[in-house]
C-alpha cells in the first residue's frame, strides 16, 4: 500500500455543511434557506453576471497569468502598487502560497482559536506545526500571542474581524502589536470581510504595510463575501513587492480562471450593488440584536455578515431542529463550543423567517 506523507495524519478533513440543494430534496420542499456561509444573499452584482455572459465566447483561451487588468483596478482602488498585489483562486489559496514559498520543517504557524478553520488545516499539509492560543473575550488576544512567539515562530495570522465570533481588535491594538513584532516574522492579516466593518471602527491592514516597511506584513481581502462571488473563487493578498513576488514564484501560472477575472473586475463598479448589501446588513444586524437583547439570549455585536449568539442549548440539537424547519445555520461545535451557533446575515425576508422558526425552538427546546 502506498502511504501518504506523514503530514497528513493530523489533517481532520473540511466538511462542508449541509446545501440548500440536499437539504429540499431531503424535506420535499424548495423554500428551504440557507444561512450557514456568509454569502451575499442578494446572489452576485448584475454587472458581474452581464461581463460573465459576455465573456463566454473567449472561455477557449488561457486566462491572463498576471490578472493585469484586475490587479491595476485594485491598484487604484486602494492605492498600493501593482506589483504588490497578487490575486489568488479565494483567499484560501493565497494562505497556501504563503506556507508553501515561507514554511519549512519545524517552522510555526501560530493563532488563535476558535478562528477560521482552513488556517489549521493548510498549516498541517506543510512540513511545519500550527500553535493555537485561546481568543479572549471572544477576541484576538494580541498580547498573548506576542508573549507566544518563540525560535520556530514564522508566521502570525490574524482573522480581522474575526470568524466565528464577528469580532475585532482595533486600530490601536495592531499597531502596538505590529510595532513589537520581529522583523523575521511575517503577519497575515485576514480581511475577508472588511467592507462590513461599521464606519466608525474600519480597520484598514493595508495602512499598517506603509507603515513599517521593514516589517512583513500581508493583508487578505476577498471577492466570496459582500461582492457575492464565492463560487467563482477570487481572492486577493497585499504586501510589499519581495514577499508578493516570492508568492508569485509559487502559485500556478493559471491560478484564476478568466471568468472569474472578468467578473471581480465587474463587480469592483458597482457601487449600487454594495451600499444595498451593506445596508441591508446593518438593518438586519440591528433586527437580530434587538431580537436576542428581548428574548435576553447572548450574543456578539459583529463587525461581519454573521452573528455569533449562544442559546445555552445544545447547537448540534439546535442546528438539527432548524434543519427541519428548512434553515441551515451553523453550529459551532467544531469550534469548541457547545452552546454557541452562528448566522449568516440574510434578506430582511430570510432573516424574518430565520427568527419565526428560532422563537419557536427556543422556547419548546429551553
Ligand atoms: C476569515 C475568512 N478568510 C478566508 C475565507 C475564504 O475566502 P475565499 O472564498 O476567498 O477563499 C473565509 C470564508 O469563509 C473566511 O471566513
Amino acid at each position: 500500500m502506498i502511504k501518504p506523507n506523514p503530514q497528513l495524519n493530523r489533517i481532520i478533513e473540511y466538511k462542508p455543511g449541509k446545501s440548500l440543494e440536499e437539504l429540499q430534496r431531503e424535506l420535499g420542499i424548495s423554500n428551504a434557506i440557507k444561512l450557514a456561509s456568509n454569502e451575499n444573499p442578494f446572489g452576485a452584482s448584475t454587472k458581474a453576471i452581464e461581463a460573465i455572459k459576455n465573456f463566454l465566447n473567449k472561455i477557449h483561451i488561457y486566462p491572463d497569468s498576471h490578472c493585469v487588468n484586475l490587479r491595476e483596478k485594485l491598484s487604484k482602488k486602494l492605492n498600493v502598487n501593482f506589483e504588490e498585489i497578487i490575486i489568488g483562486n479565494g483567499s484560501d489559496e493565497i494562505i497556501e502560497l504563503i506556507f508553501k514559498a515561507y514554511i519549512g520543517k519545524h517552522d510555526e504557524i501560530l493563532s488563535c482559536f476558535p478562528t477560521f478553520a482552513y488556517y489549521k488545516i493548510a498549516a498541517q499539509q506543510t512540513f511545519g506545526e500550527y500553535k493555537e492560543i485561546p481568543l479572549k473575550n471572544y477576541t484576538f488576544d494580541l498580547k498573548n500571542l506576542l508573549e507566544s512567539i518563540n525560535k520556530k515562530t514564522k508566521i502570525i495570522i490574524i482573522c480581522n474581524p474575526n470568524n466565528p465570533t464577528g469580532t475585532y481588535v482595533s486600530n490601536e491594538e495592531l499597531y502596538k502589536f505590529l510595532d513589537k513584532i520581529p522583523e523575521h516574522i511575517l503577519v497575515i492579516i485576514d480581511e475577508a470581510y472588511f467592507e462590513f466593518f461599521d464606519k466608525d471602527k474600519v480597520v484598514n491592514g493595508i495602512k499598517f504595510i506603509k507603515k513599517f516597511p521593514n516589517k512583513n506584513i500581508i493583508i487578505l481581502r476577498t471577492f466570496s463575501k459582500i461582492y457575492g462571488l464565492a463560487a467563482l473563487r477570487v481572492g486577493y493578498g497585499i504586501s510589499k513587492k519581495e514577499i508578493i513576488s516570492n508568492l508569485n514564484k509559487v502559485r500556478q501560472p493559471f491560478n484564476v480562471n478568466g471568468v472569474a477575472q472578468i467578473a471581480a473586475f465587474s463587480a469592483l463598479d458597482d457601487e449600487d450593488f454594495l451600499l444595498k448589501t451593506y445596508n441591508n446588513n446593518l438593518k438586519c444586524k440591528k433586527i437580530l440584536y434587538e431580537f436576542f437583547q428581548k428574548h435576553q439570549i447572548f450574543y456578539l455585536p459583529s463587525q461581519t455578515n454573521f452573528i455569533f449568539f449562544d442559546p445555552k442549548i445544545d447547537n448540534e440539537k439546535f442546528f438539527n431542529e432548524m434543519l427541519k424547519r428548512g434553515v441551515i445555520i451553523r453550529s459551532l461545535r467544531s469550534f469548541g463550543y457547545q452552546t454557541a451557533l452562528r448566522v449568516s446575515i440574510g434578506t430582511e425576508k430570510e432573516i424574518s423567517i430565520f427568527l419565526e422558526n428560532f422563537e419557536k425552538l427556543y422556547y419548546y427546546l429551553k
